[in-house]
């Protein structure tokens, strides 16, 4: 029996690394899939590579960080799918490097436009229509740095440490309204993020990053992806509030 059979999944950033996982994953278990992103280079081809695990999947091109065009999504969801049974918030930007004594303050709004009101703008349309339904799950991706910090990155930390904040608000919320609310914090993860970052380019810096981790190693998305299956579900029906760190021991050190 597979776990999310004609569950509507709606994922945002699902063209690329963890998200494209979790699709990919999701559509093996039978879910329709929702894709919001942005339009790029390569998003023809990596949404191909969902439609091939199942063909019940639409494309939707929405800007997170715009409350309207998320609006739209969820409409067009609907419109399309009837229900929105599971919502993956997992856009996110990693933002220039800068101590926050020099971060301008475009670079810090850029990163918590996406990055926290990106999720907040996607969990009040898609709770919206949840509370209709009287069920859903929500999975909003955070990060081991939602959790501690990390010096030159205070935007992105104090991004993730909010969506954490939000799913626990959230979670307390809804809990008795059939919606569970969960967050994944992922170690360093092989994506695209981490070239944006210019973290896998610098062999150097890449190899700091990984001794970081007790299992001297970066995480793979598929990794990620078996973690958020668990969370969207029955699997973790008793679940909620949680915060999932999925990071090779980052967080015990
Ligand atoms: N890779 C890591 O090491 C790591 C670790 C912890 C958490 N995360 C988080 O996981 C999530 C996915 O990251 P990834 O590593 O797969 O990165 P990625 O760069 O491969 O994918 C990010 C996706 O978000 C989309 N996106 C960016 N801005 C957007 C916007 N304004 N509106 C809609 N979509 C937008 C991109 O188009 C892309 O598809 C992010 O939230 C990231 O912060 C990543």
């Amino acid at each position: 029996m597979k776990k999310l059979e004609n569950k509507t999944v709606f994922i945002t950033g699902g063209l690329s690394g963890i998200g494209k996982a979790c699709a990919i994953a999701a559509a093996k278990e039978g879910a329709n899939i929702v894709v919001a992103d942005m339009k790029a280079e390569n998003s023809e081809k990596a949404f191909q590579e969902i439609v091939n695990e199942n063909p019940k999947a639409i494309f939707i091109e929405c800007d997170v960080s715009k409350f309207e065009q998320v609006q739209t999504a969820i409409q067009k969801t609907i419109g399309v799918f009837k229900t929105l049974d599971v919502a993956l918030n997992n856009s996110g930007i990693i933002g220039e490097s800068s101590k926050i004594g020099d971060m301008t303050e475009q670079a810090w709004l850029k990163v918590i436009g996406v990055n926290l009101n990106g999720v907040f703008n996607c969990m009040k349309h898609e709770l919206a229509q949840m509370i209709k339904q009287k069920s859903g799950v929500i999975v909003n991706m955070s990060s081991i740095l939602g959790k501690v910090g990390f010096s030159s990155s205070a935007h992105y930390v104090a991004s993730k440490h909010g969506v954490i904040g939000l799913t626990q608000t959230a979670a307390l919320e809804y809990a008795t309204e059939g919606i569970r609310v969960n967050a994944i914090c992922p170690g360093f993860i092989e994506t695209p993020l981490l070239d944006k970052g210019g973290i896998s380019k610098d062999i150097e810096v890449k190899q700091h990053i990984i001794n970081l981790h007790p299992m001297k190693r970066l995480g793979k998305s598929e990794e990620i992806a078996n973690g958020f299956i668990f969370l969207a579900s029955e699997d973790s029906s008793f679940v909620s509030g949680t915060s999932l760190e999925i990071d090779g021991g980052y967080l015990v050190i």
